[in-house]
């Protein structure tokens, strides 16, 4: 009787350390003012819900405790009790909850700061197994994987699509979840108010590494967005060093190219993600491994041990050419002097 209890307490504990750190992408610590109603929502249910979970089990211990002092039976007639406390409340309280979320939907479902959709910094988002496509269609070629940069205190458009199945995108800090669907563009508003990071996830099961299916909302001022659009819109340039030079090089000739593009050079491909700005991204595989000089090396010579069932195959790329390979990715990033 008590493991369970102990194990279930110990669960509620974890689980309400996990919802308040800082580091955690709770919808309990809202970035924008879309995230912060569905938060209202959340403790408005929660207090609710604790207040009927008190009220019962009270209920169920007098009763108890009547039994086990063997008190004369009630013969009250109970159907005032049952239409009051079973039918009139619960209608009440499930009311006044229905208009507050229809309140709540409304509210998401607009600019909160009234900009015409016309005017609107548009972003679109392509869900694949098991990454995100995100382009920026109006006077930007920049072309992301993963990660998605806005302004702060800006309404941005999302523009959501798949390629393939079902997803459903969900950045909890920022907004509830919108569903990707095949052959259909849905339409969202979203706003940050503080600048940071936002994780986001795939919240809709779509096929074996569904788990491997994070992304990165990067929430910036707005004149360092604009110098990191400015930046990510560039095509790559063309090395000046001669390993860097070796290493595209490689790119083309071991078949990388078929697959992946690289604005700027002969690299066209668009079966998987654009590679332009890959030395800027916080990860690799959609947030399976970090980002670095390491990662970059095992993941390019063989990603199915990190995500098993992805597209991309382990690559025969002798150790001797595959340290410039590697130096000429990691160099697709801005200098010191570029944006930051
Ligand atoms: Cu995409 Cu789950």
């Amino acid at each position: 009787m008590w493991r369970p209890m102990r194990a279930l307490a110990m669960s509620a504990v974890v689980l309400v350390a996990v919802a308040c750190s800082d580091q955690s992408p709770s919808a309990l610590h809202p970035g924008g003012p879309g995230a912060r109603r569905v938060e209202g929502l959340w403790w408005l249910l929660f207090w609710i819900s604790l207040i009927v979970c008190v009220m019962i089990t009270a209920g169920v211990l007098l009763v108890v405790r009547r039994r086990r002092r063997a008190a004369p039976v009630d013969n009250r007639d109970p159907t005032r009790f049952v239409l009051i406390a079973g039918a009139a409340v619960p209608f009440v309280v499930l009311a006044v909850v229905f208009g507050i979320s229809l309140g709540d939907n409304d509210f998401i479902s607009k600019p909160v700061g009234g900009t015409h959709p016309g005017d609107a910094l548009t972003i679109e988002v392509i869900g694949h197994q098991w990454w995100w496509e995100v382009r920026y269609p109006h006077g930007s070629p920049a072309v992301l994987a993963n990660e998605i940069h806005i302004p702060v205190d800006t309404d941005v458009q999302l523009k959501l699509t798949t390629a393939d199945v079902l997803h459903s995108f969900w950045v909890p800090q920022l907004m509830p979840k919108t569903d990707l669907i095949a052959g259909r563009t849905n339409m969202m508003w979203m706003r940050a108010d503080r600048p940071g990071n936002y994780r986001g996830q795939c919240a809709e099961y779509c096929g074996m590494q569904h788990g491997h299916m994070a992304f990165m909302v990067i929430a910036q001022p707005k004149s360092e967005f604009d110098s990191w659009l400015q930046w990510a819109s560039r095509p790559a340039p063309t090395p000046a060093d001669p390993a860097l030079l070796h290493g595209l090089s490689i790119f083309g000739q071991a078949g990388c190219a078929s697959c992946h593009s690289i604005r700027g050079t002969d690299a066209a491909g668009t079966v998987g993600p654009d590679l332009t700005t890959i030395g800027d991204r916080w990860s690799l595989g959609a947030g399976t491994v970090p980002n670095d000089d390491e990662h970059l090396r095992a993941w390019v010579s063989n990603p199915q041990q990190f995500k098993p069932g992805i597209a991309m195959p382990p690559q025969a790329i002798s150790p001797a050419e595959l340290p410039d390979l590697i130096a000429y990715l990691r160099s697709l990033r801005p200098t010191p002097q570029e944006a930051r």
